[in-house]
Formats: C-alpha cells, sequence, structure tokens
C-alpha cells in the first residue's frame, strides 16, 4: 500500500529537480500526478518515466505566474483525474544580482514566479481543494529565513511564500485544508548550479565546497530529500500540521558558527 494510494497530485516545476523526485516519488507511492511545467518537453519526460513504471501521470505545460495557465492547469488536472487532493507550487527561479544592477523586469519575473506563481496555483486549487480536504504544499527556502548576498529579490519571494502559507493555514484549516512549505537549504539541482557551466573545474569545484561549507552536514542536499519531506506532508503521517515552514537544510539555519567548524 502506498502511502498516497488514490490521491491526485498536481506538481509545479515537476520536469526537473525537486518537483521531478517529487512527481517520481508521489507516483511510486500511488498518486496520480499532473507533472506541470513551462518546459513542456522535461514534463513529458518525467511524466513518460512514471507511465512506463506503471503509474499515472499527466503533463502539462503551464507557467505558473500567468493566471490564465495556473486556471488552466488546475481544470486539466480535474477534467483528466475527476478531482485534486494535493497541490505542490514547487516551481521557481533565481539567480544573484545585486540589488542596485538589478532591473525592474527581473525583479518582477522571480517575484511573480516564485510568489505570485504560489497565490495563483492556491487560487485556482482551493475551489477543488475545499471539495476534497486536500492539501497545499509550496517549496520556499532557507532563502525565505535568512538574508543572502545578492539574492534580494529571491529572499523577499521567498519570505513572501512563508507567510503566505502561515495566513491561507489561517484561512482554511477549519474547512480541512492543510497548508505547509519547506525551506530547502542548498539541493543539487540544474537551478542551484546556475552558471557553473561558464566556470573553470577548479572555480566549479570550489563554489560546490563553498555552497556544501554553509550546511553543518558539509553537503548539499538532493532532491529526494526534499521529496520524501514533501511526501510526508502531503500524506496523512503529517494529519496534525499546518502553518509551518518545515526546514530541511542540512543544519545551515542551526546558528552561526563562532571559532569555526570544530
Ligand atoms: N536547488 C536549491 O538549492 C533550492 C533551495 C531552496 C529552494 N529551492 C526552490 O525549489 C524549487 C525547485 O527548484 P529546483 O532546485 O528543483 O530547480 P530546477 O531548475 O531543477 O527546477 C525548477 C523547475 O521549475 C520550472 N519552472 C520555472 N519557472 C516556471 C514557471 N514560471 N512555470 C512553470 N514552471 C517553471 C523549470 O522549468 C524547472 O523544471 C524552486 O521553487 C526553488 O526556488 C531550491
Amino acid at each position: 500500500m502506498g502511502k498516497l494510494d488514490n490521491k491526485i497530485a498536481l506538481i509545479t516545476g515537476g520536469g526537473s529537480g525537486i518537483g521531478r523526485a517529487t512527481s517520481l516519488l508521489f507516483a511510486n507511492e500511488g498518486a496520480s500526478v499532473a507533472v506541470v511545467d513551462w518546459k513542456e518537453e522535461d514534463a513529458r519526460k518525467v511524466a513518460g518515466e512514471i507511465t512506463q513504471a506503471g503509474g499515472k501521470a499527466i503533463a502539462l505545460k503551464a507557467d505558473v505566474s500567468k493566471a490564465a495557465d495556473a486556471e488552466r492547469m488546475v481544470a486539466d488536472t480535474v477534467k483528466h483525474f475527476g478531482r485534486l487532493d494535493i497541490i505542490y507550487n514547487n516551481a521557481g527561479i533565481g539567480f544573484a544580482r545585486p540589488l542596485h544592477q538589478m532591473s525592474e523586469e527581473e525583479w518582477d519575473r522571480v517575484v511573480d514566479v516564485d510568489l505570485k506563481g504560489v497565490f495563483l496555483g492556491c487560487k485556482y486549487a482551493i475551489p477543488e481543494l475545499l471539495k476534497t480536504r486536500g492539501v497545499i504544499l509550496s517549496t520556499a527556502s532557507v532563502a525565505g529565513i535568512e538574508g543572502i548576498r545578492r539574492m534580494g529579490h529571491y529572499c523577499a519571494a521567498k519570505a513572501g511564500v512563508i507567510l503566505l502559507t502561515k495566513s491561507m493555514a489561517m484561512d482554511y484549516s477549519e474547512q480541512g485544508i492543510r497548508v505547509n512549505c519547506i525551506c530547502p537549504g542548498v539541493i543539487t539541482t540544474p537551478l542551484s548550479e546556475t552558471g557553473y557551466d561558464k566556470l573553470t573545474p577548479e572555480k566549479r569545484e570550489r563554489a560546490r565546497k563553498g555552497a556544501a561549507s554553509m550546511h553543518l552536514l558539509q553537503r548539499t542536499g538532493q532532491p529526494e530529500e526534499i521529496a520524501r519531506t514533501a511526501l510526508f506532508l502531503c500524506s496523512d503521517d503529517a494529519s496534525f500540521i499546518t502553518g509551518q515552514a518545515v526546514v530541511v537544510d542540512g543544519g545551515w539555519t542551526a546558528g552561526h558558527r563562532m571559532g569555526g567548524q570544530h
């Protein structure tokens, strides 16, 4: 028996990284998954992996920052599978830029995808989740808890996701919807390695070691480690958890390290 048997889950950013790992795990645990991504080909590949393994999945193309796309992704999921039990607002983008060098378009793009995308996903999913007493999960970040150099736009958006999560829990818990978010540390995905391809092998190695050293566990996380947390939060194992920002960061936010590591 799977932990998500007979559940219908919509996962945004499902074509890569954390969303891909979560789509595969949810399907393996019995869920039917709508794999949503603006990169349609990537969504198709992940949905194909699921169906080839005997699971149930569809691929949907949507830009989560656009209201019409968000409305359609929910409608198409319900049309195909009959209802919606889980939405995982996971799609996100980010890049480093000092604030005074950031264009208005760059600011808007990150906030539109990372914060407004969560609002739009929830706006259209909630009417369906009210029928099923469903679950909302989103991917925030340690960047929503602590400042990170050159990531002001991303930090602001992710901090917004955390309080949006808590506010929605206040609004919808009495009607049976649980709402949580996950705050990952650095997870090894194409997003966290943005720009690495432009580095020399030595600089790339230094960047990887620098990222690893931010975590008490001295390594970055794997997408599957977030997927397992997502599974927990979306399953009945987490039936008494709502309004929480669950930190999965290898100890990044545990404290400041005076006097070195050991
Ligand atoms: N990787 C990390 O270190 C890390 C840490 C903390 C939080 N996060 C968050 O985790 C989430 C997943 O990131 P990831 O690391 O797996 O990155 P990723 O780049 O591997 O995957 C993100 C996916 O989202 C899709 N996407 C981006 N914008 C979209 C849009 N507007 N509409 C639909 N799809 C869109 C991309 O095409 C991609 O498939 C993001 O919200 C990110 O901010 C990542």
